[in-house]
Formats: structure tokens, sequence, C-alpha cells
């Protein structure tokens, strides 16, 4: 199988955003959501995040017949060895709202010291030329911060409102879109897929 410089790529999720975002990036490849195929999601029984982001990958790919990508995302930290870690949307149960997770997080942190309290948001993003592709490309960004003791801020989604940027002192769910994009786990990620894409274009 080869890949050209506008074949189409399938993409394991629904989220408006994350479609945008990477159409912005890979400009010339046609991005299609998977929902477009009418594609079950894949059960994410891994227990990293590049697991979970193959399995994604594979299930898209082999479903659309077509080369796909997916990402997993979490949020690490080291005072919880490594919690909530691949169950990051699910940590307070399945169907939890982000405010419940919060919630869940800042009481596993309660008496927790400022300096013992260091985390990181990781995003593995993962693209397969097709669902046997025994080699994909795979990028990981990381993005290092600490749990707030309280949350603080309005913008973002997730843990943005509890997870301290050093960089900009202040929360993350206080930057902007585009200052968090530069920095954040998933931009650092779409960066390198970026890349290794275009290195195995034909
Ligand atoms: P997924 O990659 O869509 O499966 O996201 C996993 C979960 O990790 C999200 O539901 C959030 O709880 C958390 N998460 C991942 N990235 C971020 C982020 O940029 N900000 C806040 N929370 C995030």
């Amino acid at each position: 199988m080869t890949f050209s410089t506008s074949q189409q790529i399938v993409l394991a999720s629904g989220n408006t955003g994350k479609i945008k975002e990477i159409q912005a990036i890979l400009a010339k490849h046609p991005i299609i959501p998977q929902s477009a195929f009418n594609v079950a999601e894949a059960e994410e029984t891994g227990s990293t995040f590049v697991e979970n982001a193959i399995i994604k990958a594979r299930n898209a790919a082999l479903h659309c017949k077509l080369p796909a990508i997916a990402d997993d995302s979490g949020l690490v930290v080291d005072a919880l060895n490594g919690a909530p870690g691949v169950i990051s949307a699910r940590y307070a149960g399945v169907g939890a709202s982000d405010q419940d997770n919060v919630r869940k997080l800042l009481q596993a942190l309660e008496g927790v010291p400022d300096k013992q309290r260091s985390a990181r948001f990781i995003c593995v993003i993962v693209f397969m030329e097709h669902a046997a592709d025994p080699f994909p490309l795979i990028a990981q960004g990381v993005w290092e911060g600490r749990i707030l003791t309280h949350p603080i801020g309005e913008n973002g989604f997730g843990y943005d409102p509890v997870f301290w940027v050093p960089e900009h002192n202040c929360a993350s769910a206080e930057l902007t879109s585009a200052v968090k994009n530069s920095l954040s786990h998933r931009g650092q990620a779409l960066k390198i897929l970026t890349a290794l894409i275009k290195a195995r274009e034909l």
C-alpha cells in the first residue's frame, strides 16, 4: 500500500475541535471523522495511552478501509502513582462530568503539599496506514505542571481548571486556546506526527 500527499485520512474521533485542529495542520489530507462511516467506538482496553491509541486507530482503519489517526490523552499525577492516567475521562466513574473528575482528583490530593503535586498531561497520537500496519507512526507530547488545590479559570475542559502552568503562572483554564495549543501535550504530539507523516508520503 502507498501513501500519497492527498490521501484521505480517517480520524478515530467525532470531536469537532480535534478534527479542525488536525485538518489545519495536515492541510493536504482530507480528514474524515469515523462517525461519517458509522464506525462503533473501540473499547479502550489498554493500560497505556499508546495501546489505546493503537486500538482506536486500528479499529478505524479496519472499518473505513483508509489510513487512520487516533489519539489518547490524559493526566498523570505523581503523588497518585500515575492516576488518573488512561481513565482520566472516567476517573469518577463512567459518564462522570469534568467537575466530578476534578472533585475526585482534589479529594485524592487533599493534604498533599505543593511540592508533591507535580503532574503532566500526556497525548499520544498514532497513524496507521492500514489495519495490519506493523509499523505505526507514534508521536507523544508531554506538558508538565502541578495540580492546584482549587479550580481557577473558565477556558478549556477536563482538568484545565486545576492544572497549574508554570511558564505562564496561571491555570490552564486561564489560557486562550491559541496559547494552550502552542504549549500543550496535544499541540506537541500533533507537530511531531505531522513531520512523521510528511516523511512517509510519496
Ligand atoms: P481523550 O483523549 O479525549 O480520551 O481525553 C481523556 C481525558 O483526559 C479528557 O476527558 C480529560 O479529562 C483529560 N484531558 C486530556 N487532555 C486534556 C486537556 O488538554 N485539558 C484538560 N483535560 C484533559
